[in-house]
């Protein structure tokens, strides 16, 4: 299967973001936790989300074109503490307005990386969109770091946390950009939420 993948713009206001012509994912998590590699693996290239050792590297809402058929918008991170206390707010700020009011977002994929226990910071990102009634799923990175036995393990650990908050638990992606793990059931998952799409 060939993939088209174009980079648009960079935003900060979610007003300026691309016409909402088309079904959109966005991507959010900690610094580091993996969303540019996830774009790059889905699309199949290189470098088309910038990618950094430097936690903090995506600063804005990041838009790209998939197969002319959908948005994929790469978040700035959350939690990464080496930012100015303000400018961490101006991030949560836009953020937040952004997904509260983006009217094509579908479905925000929420990525954690499999080797962590359960952070705070995920888990009220996670209640907010409840709050919020901003649909999201849980996509598990890094997963070639960790032995399968250690990753069932961190993943069924995860689940038992998130059932003391939520009576259903969301639909879970497990990936790797480094093995493409996940690839499939992503874009099986993103093209059954495209039919949904109204204009
Ligand atoms: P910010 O933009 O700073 O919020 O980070 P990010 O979430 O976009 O993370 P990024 O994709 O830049 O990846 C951070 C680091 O983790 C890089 O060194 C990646 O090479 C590495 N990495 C990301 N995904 C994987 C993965 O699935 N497997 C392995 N082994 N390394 C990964
Ligand atoms: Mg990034």
């Amino acid at each position: 299967m060939s993939i088209t993948a174009n980079f648009i713009e960079s935003n900060t206001d979610w007003k300026k973001c691309p016409n909402p012509k088309l079904p959109e994912y966005a991507l959010i998590g900690r610094s580091n936790v993996g969303k540019s590699s996830l774009i790059n693996m889905l699309t199949q290239r290189k470098s088309l989300a910038k990618i950094s050792g430097t936690p903090g590297k995506t600063q804005l809402i990041n838009h790209f074109i998939i197969n002319n058929n959908f948005y994929l918008a790469d978040l700035p991170g959350y939690g990464y503490a080496k930012v100015s206390k303000k400018s961490r707010a101006k991030f949560a700020d836009f953020t937040m307005k952004f997904l509260e009011n983006r009217t094509n977002l579908m479905c925000v994929f929420v990525l954690i990386d499999s080797r962590i226990k359960p952070q705070k910071i995920d888990l009220e990102f996670m209640e907010y969109c409840g709050i919020k009634e901003i649909p999201f799923v849980m996509c598990f990175t890094k997963a070639d770091k960790l032995k399968p036995k250690e990753l069932d393990k961190n993943i069924e650990e995860y689940k038992a946390s998130m059932l003391e908050y939520w009576e259903t638990l969301p639909e879970i992606f497990i990936t790797s950009s480094k093995s493409k793990m996940g690839k499939d059931s992503i874009y099986e998952f993103i093209n059954g939420t495209n039919t949904l799409f109204k204009h």
